[in-house]
């Protein structure tokens, strides 16, 4: 099963500069549980956002770039089709960005998990919400991120 995770402003944006504009620790704790012990699927340029390889967690980068190196933990992947061998219908697997990625992605994942910020960002990199129209939200909740004073809400949507 395919799931997507990602945070997302009002207007869409999701990233600048090739980083996350924001800091939610909240959100970010919700991230490591969500995908604790799970594959991630992500683009080259969302792996080079990262701060370092995430403990507990399968990365599997997708490039064009046959020469690109990694540390050996991480599995790279050269093709779209490539990704099936990683999808399985037992276990859930994380599409985790970045722009890209969810847009090419999207419409194959069972499940969404986003993260709404409450605010609008300037940002260079944008989340496909036209596309949500093809899923249904199941559950919400709504918090206040205290130490970055973001109000945020937690979505699951599912394909309709
Ligand atoms: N807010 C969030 O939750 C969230 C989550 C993740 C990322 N982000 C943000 O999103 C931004 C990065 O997103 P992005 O759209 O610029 O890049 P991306 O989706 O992370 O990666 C794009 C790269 O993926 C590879 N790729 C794409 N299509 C491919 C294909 N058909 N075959 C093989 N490889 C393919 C290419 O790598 P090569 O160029 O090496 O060929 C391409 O440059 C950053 O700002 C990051 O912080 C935000």
């Amino acid at each position: 099963m395919l799931s997507l995770i990602v945070a997302v402003a009002e207007n869409g944006v999701i990233g600048k500069n090739n980083q996350l504009i924001w800091r939610i620790p909240k959100d970010l704790k919700h991230f490591k549980e969500k995908t604790m012990g799970k594959k991630m699927i992500m683009g080259r340029k969302t792996f080079e956002s990262l701060p370092g390889l995430l403990p507990g967690r399968e990365h599997i980068v997708i490039t064009k770039d046959k020469n690109y190196q990694a540390p050996k933990q991480v599995t790279l992947i050269h093709s779209l089709k490539e990704i099936n061998q990683y999808i399985s219908s037992k276990e859930e697997v994380f599409i985790i960005g970045g722009g890209k990625i969810y847009d090419i992605f999207i419409n194959q994942c069972e499940k969404l998990y986003i993260t709404w910020v409450h605010n609008s960002f300037d940002g260079d990199v944008y989340f496909p919400i036209e596309k949500l129209s093809a899923f249904k939200e199941i559950n919400k909740k709504e918090d206040l991120d205290k130490k970055s004073g973001f109000k945020i809400t937690f979505s699951t949507y599912v394909k309709m």
